[in-house]
């Protein structure tokens, strides 16, 4: 029996103060029920409403890619500086420290090597796994025109079932095969492809020509891939040009991991997405934090 003895009998319902309702800051994820949104608030800064997501799992089909040989010296350093870890299962349990907070976007799709057709994937990991690990997200590859194109796309769209009855997003990965032309057009394609089917955002490349056209027909966030290593500055004006055309932030990796100083580079890059710092700027910025 709990104890009432002087309890209080005055109420305040603050009749002047509306209710205040505060969204998530991403467009298309109105719909979207609590539990997801909370986990997409663990991949997107709710106050810019954009991210930087550090994409450390090449290992699942290209096995210890440079910069990638020891993650545990090589990434777990990094952390403080993403919003979003994209890793597989296999590194986050062996690797990853539990006590990282922030959000997790698992990896849930694979099967062949660099030595095989790339676009034969399948699911690889259960929902339910997902869930055990506290995944905020999970991706999965589409590869829109490939080989195996309707096998990719059904991949996704039993990990979107799978997602929507747990409130887990999926995030669907458009993987450009090396006969397919990267252009607006190709990525308009892929990206409004993976959104009609229910991904929850969207990763796609960076195009120089009319990249605002491919942000503009996806009803979801879209984050842009870093891609092959370039030199900094052009990393840098790279990802300002996304986010300025309409790009939720980057999910990127061999541009920060495979940086001369990975470290300076992942806070320059976190100022150009969050900040809206200009390229040269954000480049002397990587350069008074290099060392
Ligand atoms: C590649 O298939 C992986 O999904 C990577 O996460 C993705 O390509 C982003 O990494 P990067 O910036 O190195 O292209």
């Amino acid at each position: 029996m709990a104890d009432t003895d002087g309890t209080q009998d005055t109420h305040d319902y603050h009749l002047d103060t509306p209710q205040v309702a505060e969204h998530l800051l991403l467009k298309g994820c109105h719909s979207l029920d609590w539990g997801m949104k909370n986990r997409l608030s663990h991949i997107f800064d709710p106050r810019s409403g954009r991210t930087v997501m550090l994409a450390v799992d090449h290992g699942y089909f290209m096995g210890p890619t440079s910069g990638l040989e020891r993650i545990d010296v090589n990434i777990n350093p990094l952390l403080p500086y993403a919003n979003t870890l994209m890793c597989t299962r296999g590194v986050l349990r062996s690797l990853i420290p539990p006590t990282f907070n922030k959000g997790v976007v698992l990896r849930a799709s694979g099967g062949p090597s660099i030595l095989k057709e790339l676009s034969d994937e399948r699911i690889a990991v259960d929902v339910e796994d997902a869930l055990r690990l506290n995944a905020a997200a999970v991706a999965v590859q589409v590869f829109i025109g490939g080989e195996f194109e309707t096998q990719s796309v059904h991949n996704m769209t039993r990990l979107v079932d799978a997602g929507n009855r747990y409130g887990m997003p999926v995030l669907g990965v458009t993987a450009v095969g090396k006969q397919l032309v990267r252009d607006a057009k190709y990525m308009r394609l892929a990206t409004r492809i993976c959104a009609e089917l229910g991904a929850t955002y969207v990763k796609t490349y960076f195009v120089e020509k009319d990249f605002e056209t491919v942000t503009a027909a996806c009803p979801v966030p879209i984050v842009i891939a870093g891609g092959k290593k370039l030199p900094e500055l052009d990393a840098l004006t790279m990802a300002y040009q996304a986010v300025q055309q309409g790009a939720a932030g980057v999910d990127m990796g061999r541009n920060i991991f495979q940086s001369a100083f990975p470290s300076a580079m992942i806070q320059a890059v976190n100022q150009v997405v969050h900040a809206g710092m200009k390229p040269k700027e954000a480049f002397e910025l990587y350069q008074s934090l290099a060392r």
